[in-house]
């Protein structure tokens, strides 16, 4: 727990970039797992800054998204590779060719060949390394909404109704937001070597000690981070409020 979100948000990524220089040091590439939305903002921000300011390269870096809303081409403004675009990928050293996210525009018939050869390109590149996830209100990691079991792997999803509203924001109103997603499963997740999960917000309270303090269950898919070997939850003081 670190009290303000952009403190934190400095402590990851200084820890990602570690790992980067480590692995560059050594001549090998390293894997990361990222996620979109509000909470890694600042810590991408972050990343750009070492790029700029410290000699930080992304030259070894591979990565794979969790995620991108279906369908949605990869230019529309709301599409989580256009975020990554504009948040990280534009402003750093890494070869376009070691960038990876589901596609939001492959043909229905070609969804789940897409979503095996998603997980087989991430076994070639050696497994991830280091997964950065946030957590939605219903739970969810990546968008393993309730319900999605433990071995689920990337697939085509259907979006609860309470992320579609948390969501909505972004797209104009309710009617106008996907309702399914190509995630990475609970077991893809599980997989990687190291796992760092992200809130912040007193909104994020309530389903953060679901997930830390409650049962393992489908039906919040972030308990399921109580098994893994390697996984940190980095809080701000609102989000680790209902923290017992
Ligand atoms: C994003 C993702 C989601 C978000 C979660 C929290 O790639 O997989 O699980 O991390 O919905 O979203 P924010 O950070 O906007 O509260």
């Amino acid at each position: 727990v670190i009290p303000s979100s952009i403190d934190a948000s400095r402590a990851v990524a200084a820890e990602v970039a570690a790992l980067i220089r480590q692995r560059q040091h050594e001549k090998r590439p390293v894997v990361l797992g990222l996620a979109t939305g509000s909470t890694p903002v600042a810590f991408y921000a972050e990343l750009v800054r070492l790029h700029r300011e410290e000699h930080l390269s992304f030259a070894n870096v591979v990565t794979f998204n969790l995620d991108e809303y279906y369908p949605l081409p990869p230019e529309h403004p709301q599409s989580y590779r256009r975020f990554m675009q504009v948040h990280l990928f534009d402003h750093v050293d890494i070869s376009p060719a070691n960038i990876h996210l589901p596609s939001g525009t492959v043909a229905a018939a070609e969804i789940d060949a897409h979503c095996r050869a998603y997980e087989e390109a991430i076994r070639a590149a050696g497994g991830i390394d280091f997964q950065i996830l946030g957590i939605g209100r219903t739970g969810h990691i990546g968008f393993n909404e309730p319900g999605s079991s433990r071995r689920s792997r990337t697939r085509l999803v259907t979006l609860d109704p309470l992320t579609r509203r948390d969501a909505s924001g972004d797209f104009g109103d309710e009617e106008h937001t996907p309702r399914y997603a190509l995630s990475m499963g609970v077991a893809t997740i599980l997989e990687a070597r190291q796992v760092v999960l992200m809130a912040w917000g007193q909104h994020k309270a309530a389903v953060v000690r679901a997930a830390v303090e409650g049962e393992m269950t489908p039906q919040v898919t972030a308990s399921f981070l109580q098994e893994h070997d390697h996984a940190l939850f980095v809080l701000d003081q609102t989000a680790a409020g209902q923290l017992t």
